[in-house]
């Protein structure tokens, strides 16, 4: 690739201007619930949720934050009152949980609830500490139709990790009511913020409602009556950076060990992070060369090449990132034909026999249709790869850097074949064909069946119709609004995708690595 070429530089402007109006989004997130009620928190003495992240984290280290654009696009602040994400405490890396209480009160609204489903998925599948940072109203009320039946799992989560042998900590700085009291409850270690944490089934006016009885709020739930009464406390924090302080004092008696092999030397790449931002064409019609983003995130910027000259629109080859082996799949020129399926088919069982962990890059259209293609059978090529995905049992992290459609998404480990990771650039792209396609088969459809009834065909309604759908198509396949549905764990800058893929390969190495030891039946 050259860096001085016309076309590098259009395609750098336009990732950049992208990157400006992700930053935007993200600004929002950061917000939380405005000035008003985080100038209310600070006067009542407390810690931000970032702030509070920050002191527990190790100076110094990264927080991976997860899906910060979360109910983007919804009724709810972009976030969704929770801030997750990973981070390193005395050394160990831990799934923070964190309730901001400036955005309603702390109170989980539906996409608080998906968010912090995800949070226990990442923390179960790769063996990570939880910590959770409570502080919340609980079930946001006007919504509780969509939340309190699915938001049981939040609990059920809590005790299957530790089921599991992953320990779970909640620090609790201030109200977990009613259905938030089973946060502490559930969680094996307990700290609670003297005069500040509130944990009770119901609070006075409920009390009063249901038995008569007069009871204060320190009486049913502080810190004081959990830690010397009831004995849901088993620490007392004088404020709340003695909580972290303790929080990080538990961490370090967990004798966490990580059960995955460690990581080799580490070498940086030779080409430059700086030129992701010029690769990917604002057309995604237009293809790009992968190994130029290979070249920039692998160590020494090396990479074996698997069958280069077989299924050439798939690249298949092994390297290293951040001292970790990988293999990785990667799209070249958008469509997936049988040869690439059955390329990418045996290059994950070859990865399940080696235990190395797979990255998958996408940019794909989906697989060939057309007569031919039946005929020579891409539905079961397709099938071979989709098989191979959903079975393979190494960690699998995926990158959608471009184009990701149809069932191309699926053989790619889309979110549905639950990658360990999954994170977008502001690039990429995702439906289940594109704006105009869809469109147009519509509109034959619609054609067909007025011809059928033996109606006229209205051109102008079809007109009409073709770009009311491809606006709606085109703006639900976009990353703000697919990161908003919690269908991936972020979107990112393409150059951090080295950092991003080394802090992740870093925590799938939390859990043992293996291969499947056998696959569906592959049809031939
Ligand atoms: N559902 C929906 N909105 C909620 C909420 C909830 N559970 N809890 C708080 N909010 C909203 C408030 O209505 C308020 O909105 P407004 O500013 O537009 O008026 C905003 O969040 C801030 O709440 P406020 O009460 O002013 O904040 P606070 O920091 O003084 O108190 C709580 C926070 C959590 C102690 C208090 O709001 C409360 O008791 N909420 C209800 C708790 C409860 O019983 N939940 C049941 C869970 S099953």
């Amino acid at each position: 690739m050259d860096a001085r070429s016309p076309e590098y530089r259009e395609r750098r402007a336009a990732m950049l201007d992208k990157l400006a109006a992700l930053d935007a989004e993200h600004a929002k997130a950061l917000e939380g619930g405005g000035e008003k009620y985080v100038a209310r928190h600070r006067k009542r003495g407390k810690l931000l949720v970032r702030e509070r992240i920050e002191l527990l984290l190790d100076p110094d280290s990264p927080f991976l934050e997860l899906s910060p654009l979360a109910a983007w696009g919804s009724d709810f602040p972009v976030g969704a009152s929770v801030v997750t994400g990973i981070g390193v405490v005395e050394g160990v890396e831990c799934v923070i949980v964190a309730n901001d209480p400036t955005v309603r009160g702390g109170s989980s609204n539906p996409w608080t609830v998906k968010k912090s489903f995800r949070a226990s998925d990442i923390a179960l599948e790769n063996r990570l500490p939880v910590i959770n940072l409570v502080e919340s109203g609980g079930a946001d009320l006007p919504t509780q139709k969509e939340i309190f039946i699915p938001g049981g799992r939040m609990f059920r989560d809590l005790t299957r990790l530790s089921a599991a042998g992953i320990p779970t900590i909640a620090l609790v700085f201030g109200n977990s009511t009613a259905g938030g009291a089973y946060i502490p409850g559930m969680c094996d270690y307990v700290v609670m913020v003297k005069e500040r944490a509130k944990v009770f089934l119901g609070g006075p006016p409920l009390v009063k409602m249901a038995t008569g009885e007069e009871a204060d709020d320190e009486e049913l739930g502080g810190a004081e009556m959990h830690a010397r009464a009831s004995g849901l406390a088993d620490y007392m924090a004088a404020d709340e950076a003695d909580a972290l302080r303790l929080g990080r004092q538990i961490v370090r008696n967990l004798n966490h060990r990580k059960l995955g092999p460690a990581p080799g030397p580490v070498e940086e790449p030779l080409y430059d992070a700086e030129e992701l931002a010029g690769i990917v064409p604002e057309d995604l019609k237009v293809p790009f060369d992968p190994r130029e983003v290979i070249a920039r995130i692998a160590d020494g910027s090396r990479f074996e090449e698997f069958k280069p000259l077989y299924g050439t629109s798939l690249v298949t080859g092994w390297t290293r990132v951040h001292g970790y082996p990988v293999g990785v799949l990667a799209n070249a020129q958008g469509v997936l034909f049988g040869a690439e399926a059955q390329k990418a088919a045996q290059f994950i069982q070859l990865a399940n026999q080696s235990d190395t962990p797979l990255l998958f890059l996408h940019n794909t259209t989906g697989y060939m249709v057309g007569k031919e293609y039946e005929q020579a059978g891409i539905i079961k090529h397709g099938a071979l790869m989709i098989n191979a995905v959903a079975n393979s049992k190494v960690p699998h992290i995926s990158i959608v850097m471009g184009a990701s459609y149809g069932a191309g998404n699926y053989g790619m480990c889309g979110r549905a074949y639950d990658p360990r990771f999954l994170f977008t650039w502001p690039s990429a792209k995702s439906a289940v064909m594109g704006p105009q396609q869809l469109a147009g088969v519509l509109s034959i459809v619609a054609r067909q069946a007025a011809e059928a009834r033996g109606q006229a065909y209205d051109e102008d309604q079809d007109r009409a119709m073709r770009e009311m759908v491809e606006a709606q198509i085109e703006a639900e396949s976009l990353p703000f609004f697919l990161s908003g549905r919690l269908y991936d764990d972020g979107v990112i800058d393409p150059r951090d995708t080295r950092t991003v893929l080394g802090l992740c390969l870093s925590a799938v190495h939390n859990a043992p690595v293996r291969g499947a030891d056998g696959f569906g039946v592959f049809r031939m």
